[in-house]
Order: structure tokens, then C-alpha cells, then sequence
């Protein structure tokens, strides 16, 4: 496992709303990443939720008051304030306020007081209660004193109505937290521009020319640098792919538009990681209405070459990455490449017969500078992002 949050000591403070049974899925998310996770549960939160669902995922005793000396508090009131994070979610409107105000009559709101470390908030409530300004001025006073927000997102209330005010989900506080920590990881100072998605180029109105990538690499090697504290930019084509948080994302659909933005970009960053599939050819005309059949039986297309990007950026100062899709010879090939587009680093692909890694959560690659070439173990393209990143700091660091 790869996670920022392995072994990481986190205190889930839960209040008094129905999105409370959303916590307890974030509590479980957290100890499968390998956290140690301390629950503080308010009275009103346990009238939702009983906390032995929470001491059972956790596999620890859970906060219910100040004065039960059998609680992991014990008898010091803010012995759990400095773990490595606090998340409180939900975050009822009564919390948020007492929070904001420096309260401190119950173990949450104490907790909170005496933390040093990030916070994460994550209000849930109706949408008139969020939208009230004492309740935006409270978020509001949060926020301008660190206090992390997040969300509330918009649809199904528990009210039945539709409105801002459900509480962000698990998997997504799960990656804002990732990001947390990530901030002071080994490419803080870095900043990276990775491409990803195979280009789309269009012949006509509803038609477009495009490949097998899925984006899945370079989606992998943005959060991972991400995660390690690096300021990414992710430029790519659509994908079915979730956008990694707190990464800048620019969407393009062409070679020749990919090739502009990662021209402007480029010279803002450090490093740039093509994993971009980039078309060799576009359509020389492309047909601006529909391309009605007819009676026509065949449909010629004449393709023109597209600029090589990666040859096109001329940046002493910018570490190069590039990939290559191969079917034999690969070693020499990619070789070809790094020497051809200036490459610091290039990472291959076998793509033959069965080997592809196309739409796959893994892949088997090797990473290859100018003096050697290493052929890494199938893994998860997570792990190869890694592996990846590990190779640019060494070579960035001689
Ligand atoms: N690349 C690029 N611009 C292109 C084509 C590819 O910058 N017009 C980049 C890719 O993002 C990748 C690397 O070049 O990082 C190698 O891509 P690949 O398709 O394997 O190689 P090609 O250079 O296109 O060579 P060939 O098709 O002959 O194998």
C-alpha cells in the first residue's frame, strides 16, 4: 500500500446529523489505509449512531464524554489534540459555531481547541441553515484561521428537498487528507506538468480519430506527484477517470492543442512527464458539418503528420520524461527516443500479443536513461508512478 495516511494517528470527531452513517464508512476507509483512528462521538451524534459500530471498526474505545476514566481521553481532557489530524465530519451547524468561537464543553470542540495539527471540516445540514450568514460567517472564521473545508456538496437532503448541504463523501476526504500530508513530501519543492489520455482528432462534426489509452498511467503519475507534494499540472484529453484533487487540469482534445498548452505551461515547471498517447496524424481536412454516406462506398482520408511535442520543447532547465508503446526490440527503441526527443528518462511499454496495458490497473515497464535500462515487475500503475518519481529525484538530485 501506498498511502500518506499509513500508520498515521487521526482523531474523527462525529456530530449530531444523519450523514453520521457516512462516518462510519470514512472510519472504516481509514483503518484499511492504516490508520490509527480515535472516534469522538457527541451526545447528539450517538442518538444516530451507537458507538459500538464505530469501536468495532476501529478496534478502539470510543470518546462519548469528558468523565468516563475507562475512555481513550482518560483522565487528561486533551490527551488525543496532538495526533497527526483531526476530521470532523459531519460537522453539524452548532459544531462548526462552537468551534469557531473557541468552545470547548465537550471532547470534540476541546479536542479541536488544543490541536496544533491540520483540521478537516466537513459541514452537513439543511440547506437555509447553510446558507444562513452567521452560519457562512462561522465557516467563514474557520477558514481564515487554517481550518480545511470541505464541501458541503449539493443533492439529496434528508429533508427531500435537493440543496447544498450533504456532506462530502469518504473516498473524497480520504484524498484531501492524502494531500495533507503529502505537503511537505520529497517534491514539494517541484513543480510537474504531466499529460495524459490519448488525443482525439477530429474528421468530422461527430467523428474523431482516437486510440486505447484510458489516461490511467499519467492520471497515476499526477495524483502520485501530488501526493508527494509536488504542484501538478495535468493537461488531458476526456477520459472516463475521476480528475485527481488539488491538481490544475487543462482539457484538450487534439495533438495541436495538447502541443500549445504544454508549450505555455512548461516553462512555469520542473519537470514534464509525457504519458500523453499523442496521434502521429491528423486528418489534413476535417469536414465541418456531418459526413452525410450517401451512396459513397469508400471515405479517403488524407492524414498529415502532427508536431512531436516532446521534441518541440526546447527547455534546458525542464526534466524531460517521455514513454514508449513498443512491440519488439524494446530496450533499443525507447533508447532511440530518449536520445531523438532529448529525454532525461523514458519509461517503456511492451505492448505485443498480450502484453498490453491498455485500461489496465497495472503495468509492467521499464525505466531507461542513458546509461542502463531496468525492467521493473508487474505492479499497480500507483506503485510504477512511484517508482518513476523515485528515478527523477535521483537523477535530478546529481
Ligand atoms: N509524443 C509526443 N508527440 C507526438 C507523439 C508522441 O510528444 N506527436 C510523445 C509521447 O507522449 C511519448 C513519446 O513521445 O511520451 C513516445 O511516444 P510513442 O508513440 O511511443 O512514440 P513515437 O514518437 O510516436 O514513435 P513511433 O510511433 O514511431 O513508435
Amino acid at each position: 500500500m501506498n498511502s500518506n495516511i499509513k500508520n498515521k494517528n487521526i482523531v474523527l470527531g462525529v456530530t449530531g446529523s444523519i450523514a453520521c452513517y457516512k462516518s462510519v464508512m470514512l472510519a472504516s476507509l481509514l483503518v484499511q489505509q492504516g490508520a490509527n483512528v480515535d472516534v469522538i462521538m457527541t451526545p447528539s451524534a450517538q442518538k444516530f449512531i451507537q458507538p459500538a459500530t464505530f469501536r468495532a471498526i476501529t478496534r478502539r474505545d470510543v470518546v462519548t464524554d469528558f468523565f468516563d476514566a475507562n475512555s481513550p481521553l482518560g483522565l487528561d481532557h486533551i490527551s488525543l489534540a496532538q495526533k497527526d489530524a483531526v476530521i470532523v465530519a459531519p460537522a453539524t451547524a452548532n459544531t462548526i459555531a462552537k468551534m469557531a468561537h473557541g468552545f470547548s464543553d465537550d471532547p470534540l470542540t476541546c479536542t479541536v481547541l488544543a490541536t496544533t495539527g491540520p483540521v478537516i471540516i466537513a459541514p452537513a445540514m439543511e440547506t437555509h441553515m447553510y446558507q444562513n450568514f452567521i452560519v457562512q460567517e462561522n465557516i467563514q472564521k474557520l477558514k481564515e484561521n487554517g481550518f480545511i473545508i470541505l464541501g458541503p456538496e449539493k443533492g439529496y437532503l434528508a429533508s427531500g428537498d435537493i440543496g447544498v448541504g450533504r456532506m462530502t463523501e469518504p473516498d473524497e476526504i480520504l484524498e484531501h487528507l492524502n494531500v495533507v500530508f503529502g505537503e511537505n513530501g520529497d517534491f514539494s519543492r517541484l513543480r510537474v506538468l504531466v499529460t495524459a489520455g490519448g488525443t482525439q482528432e477530429k474528421i468530422d462534426a461527430v467523428r474523431f480519430l482516437a486510440n486505447r489509452s484510458s489516461g490511467k498511467m499519467g492520471y497515476a503519475v499526477a495524483t502520485a506527484a501530488r501526493d508527494r507534494g509536488a504542484k501538478v499540472t495535468l493537461i488531458t484529453t476526456p477520459t472516463n477517470l475521476e480528475v485527481p484533487k488539488g491538481v490544475d487540469t487543462v482539457f484538450v482534445d487534439t495533438a495541436l492543442d495538447m502541443c500549445q498548452e504544454v508549450k505555455s505551461h512548461c516553462a512555469k515547471n520542473d519537470v514534464l512527464v509525457m504519458a500523453a498517447a499523442v496521434a502521429d496524424w491528423r486528418a489534413q481536412k476535417s469536414v465541418e458539418h456531418k459526413m452525410k454516406k450517401g451512396k459513397q462506398q469508400v471515405w479517403n482520408l488524407e492524414m498529415i503528420r502532427n508536431p512531436d511535442i516532446l521534441t518541440e520543447i526546447i527547455n534546458e532547465d525542464l526534466f524531460k520524461v517521455g514513454f514508449a508503446a513498443e512491440t519488439e526490440d524494446i530496450i533499443e527503441n525507447a533508447l532511440q527516443k530518449l536520445i531523438s526527443k532529448k529525454l532525461n528518462l523514458i519509461v517503456a511499454n511492451d505492448i505485443s500479443g498480450e502484453n498490453t496495458t491498455f485500461n489496465s490497473d497495472e503495468n509492467e515497464v521499464y525505466i531507461i536513461t542513458r546509461e542502463k535500462g531496468k525492467k521493473l515487475p508487474l505492479m499497480s500503475k500507483k506503485d510504477v508512478a512511484n517508482k518513476i518519481l523515485d528515478k527523477i529525484k535521483q537523477l535530478l538530485a546529481k
